[in-house]
């Protein structure tokens, strides 16, 4: 059965005595609402690690509004069984006082990429991601993190936050989990209807056949989709759309 603290005072006490006894750890932060997404980071940090640690907490610093946030989906039991399954020995779960003191007057600010993409669309989210990276990296003082590539510009900004900052935690990228229609697995995907559901897919096969950003924002335009955007950066295409109140985003190579 996975262990689970809800202090930094207790997790600092149980990491002293695995890093004694010179076990690696490897740490997987989420927001809960455990997905096959999920198991698959479990697996990983299973595969390299001794001592798997995993976090719940829903930051309410990385929302930018306030209905996301009361809406974002809490399965904490569904979740402890998950992760048991899954081998995770620690599950850290704070509270937000836990987590921030001293409220939110220190943050890690990133200037250039975190204000392009998702950034320009939900405005101080990634500094609420940053920071509160931040603070777990310190927190778990873990050999490995380990983070999806489904959210690749949140991956590219923690990357850039550890080498800024000389943190000693290699960054660890997992490939994409998708359902057999494509749709990539996230915890938003339990509150699209039916037939919103449906149409989802066409998101992940858009982006991948498309021959440009704008074609695949015009047929998805059609499709019904919201658009935030579209676009081609490097080798990789990436896009955020909306189908009615969820939001999804998903990067594919070209
Ligand atoms: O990707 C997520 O689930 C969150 O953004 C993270 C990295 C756990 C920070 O809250």
């Amino acid at each position: 059965m996975t262990e689970v603290v809800h202090t930094v005072a207790e997790w600092r006490a149980l990491r002293t005595k695995h890093r004694a006894a010179g076990r690696r750890i490897g740490l997987v932060p989420t927001m809960g609402a455990l997905h096959a997404g999920h198991t698959a980071l479990f697996a990983a940090a299973r595969r390299d690690c001794e001592f798997v640690l995993a976090t719940i907490f829903v930051n309410p610093a990385q929302f930018n509004e306030a209905q996301d946030f009361e809406h974002y989906p809490r399965t904490l039991d569904a979740d402890l069984q998950l992760m048991t399954t899954a081998g995770v020995d620690t599950v850290f779960v704070p509270s937000v006082a836990e987590m921030y003191p001293r409220g939110t007057d220190y943050t890690v600010q990133e200037d250039a990429l975190s204000r392009e993409l998702c950034g320009a669309h939900r405005p101080g989210h990634f500094t609420g991601v940053l920071t509160v990276v931040m603070k777990l990296l310190q927190i778990a003082g873990a050999d490995r993190a380990y983070f999806g590539e489904k959210d690749y510009q949140q991956l590219q900004l923690i990357r850039g936050m550890a080498a800024a900052f000389f943190m000693e935690t290699e960054i660890v990228g997992c490939p994409t989990v998708r359902e057999p229609d494509g749709l990539a697995l996230s915890s938003r995907n339990v509150r699209l209807s039916p037939a919103e559901r449906k149409l989802a897919p066409q998101f992940f096969a858009m982006l991948k056949s498309a021959p440009d950003a704008t074609a695949a924002q015009l047929q998805l335009r059609a499709l019904g989709f919201g658009v935030d955007y579209v676009t081609d950066r490097e080798n990789r295409r990436f896009g955020a759309v909306r189908l009615g109140a969820t939001r999804l985003i998903d990067n594919v190579t070209r």
